[in-house]
């Protein structure tokens, strides 16, 4: 089955074009195409993603990006035997008025007038900002009806946790994807979740602990904002800390290890956070992020960073451990954008080698938002859908292309 994936939650626009079957269990997959363009220029003066302009840059960027997967990939497209009307129809019932400057594209996009040789359009439902979102599934909803091709939702937490069994992601070679046995624990670490997930089978999930506050990508972002570093800070501060980890100073800065002792597998990181504001107010007189940019030592910025992904990290592996002696389950799959980080992968390897079980951790190139993940856990949740459901997919009775900005992986 030939998938095209689209991903617009946050300040990624994502596309992706996957072969994908599963014989006698085993799940191969090709990928012909990934394609991302990062908003991260547009937002980084804000600090943080700003929805409104996430939307409009989802809107611009969607079809120049499907059109070169197309063309850069050699999909085949065949004309469409709509007449004018009924594809300006289709148009206007799906984008209209919601969508304006998607709409005007697509009607002078050759995308309207050609089929690419696809099998299943999957789409990110939710969790996200719900104005990013609602791009990607109108966008969606119109290729759907303009080619009839059925469009599946996905969430795009469940995408996270599928990212980590494509172990290889060569383009045009057929790679046979991580076999998983159940029940299996996962470890979502992204800019708005923090969860610990037991996966009793494909599709079959239980959040068994969350943070109760800011979420472990969250507490990066806002210690490098108070550092006066840029967003996204996670990438930032584990570059300063490998500097503390590689050139040792007498500099000594302590932070807390929330909950790490709770008998549950809930996480709270506001409270590091609040101690590095702390540190640096009372320690080091520092009270604002330019204060911080011009005047914190280098080492005691790098020694910050350090100390706040040693004690992050220690809670995180910390918690999994616990949940492993509660499941006993077959392995762990680590998601989500913070998987990028290199002292945690080093010691969530090092839980697995503890524990004698796999770790499996996304490839560098797919720990942050990506389309292909979309792709295949779309492909997943299809091939257990009905007869019935597979004909409602097709637009028209399709009722679940809705954004849903708070989607729980439940
Ligand atoms: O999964 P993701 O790309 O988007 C969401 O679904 O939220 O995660 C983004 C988060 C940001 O908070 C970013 O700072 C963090 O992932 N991140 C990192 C690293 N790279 C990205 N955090 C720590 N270390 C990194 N190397
Ligand atoms: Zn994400």
């Amino acid at each position: 089955m030939r998938v095209l994936g689209i991903e617009t939650s946050c300040d990624e626009t994502a596309i992706a074009l996957i072969d994908i079957e599963t014989k006698n269990g085993a799940i191969s997959y090709k990928i012909l195409g990934s394609y991302i363009h990062s908003q991260i220029a547009v937002h980084s003066p804000y600090g943080g993603v700003y929805p409104a302009l996430a939307k409009r840059e989802h809107a611009r960027n969607l079809i120049p990006l499907l059109e070169k997967a197309f063309s850069d990939t050699n999909t085949v497209m065949h004309p469409t035997d709509k007449t004018d009307i009924e594809i300006a129809t289709i148009l206007e019932n799906t984008l209209s008025p919601k969508e304006a400057e998607l709409h005007k594209s697509l009607s002078h996009s050759d995308l309207r007038l050609y089929i690419p040789n696809i099998d299943l359009i999957a789409v990110t439902k939710g969790p996200g900002l719900e104005p990013a979102l609602w791009v990607g599934l109108n966008f969606a909803q119109a290729l759907s009806a303009l080619w009839n091709i059925p469009a599946v939702p996905v969430n795009h937490m469940e995408g996270h946790v599928i990212g980590s069994i494509l172990h290889s992601i060569e383009p045009n070679i057929t790679h046979t994807a991580t076999h998983i046995e159940f029940p299996a624990l996962s470890l979502l670490v992204s800019g708005g979740h923090t969860e610990i997930v037991l996966i009793e089978d494909w599709g079959a999930y239980t959040v068994i602990g969350s943070t109760r506050d800011d979420a472990v990508g969250e507490a990066f972002d806002k210690v490098a904002r108070m550092l006066g570093l840029p967003y996204p800070g996670g990438p930032q501060i584990s570059q300063y800390a490998e500097n503390a980890r590689n050139n040792p100073s007498n500099v000594h800065i302590s932070l807390p290890r929330p909950m790490i002792h709770s008998k549950d597998f809930d996480f709270s990181f506001s409270g590091i956070k609040t101690a590095v504001l702390y540190t640096l107010r009372d320690t080091y007189n520092i009270n604002s992020p330019e204060q911080a940019q011009k005047e914190l030592p280098d080492e005691v910025r790098d020694a910050l960073c350090k100390e706040f992904e040693d004690a992050v990290t220690e809670v995180l592996v910390s918690k999994l451990k616990s949940a492993y002696s509660a499941y006993s389950p077959t392995c762990l799959l680590i998601g989500g954008g913070v998987s990028a980080n290199t002292h945690l992968r080093k010691a969530l390897y090092g839980l697995g080698a503890e524990l004698n079980i796999p770790v499996y951790i996304p490839h560098h190139h797919v720990t942050g938002d990506n389309a292909l993940m979309i792709a295949v856990a779309g492909y997943m949740s299809s091939q257990t859908y009905t007869a019935e459901i597979r004909v409602q997919t097709h637009i028209g009775a399709h009722t679940d292309l809705k954004a849903q900005g708070t989607m729980a992986l439940e």
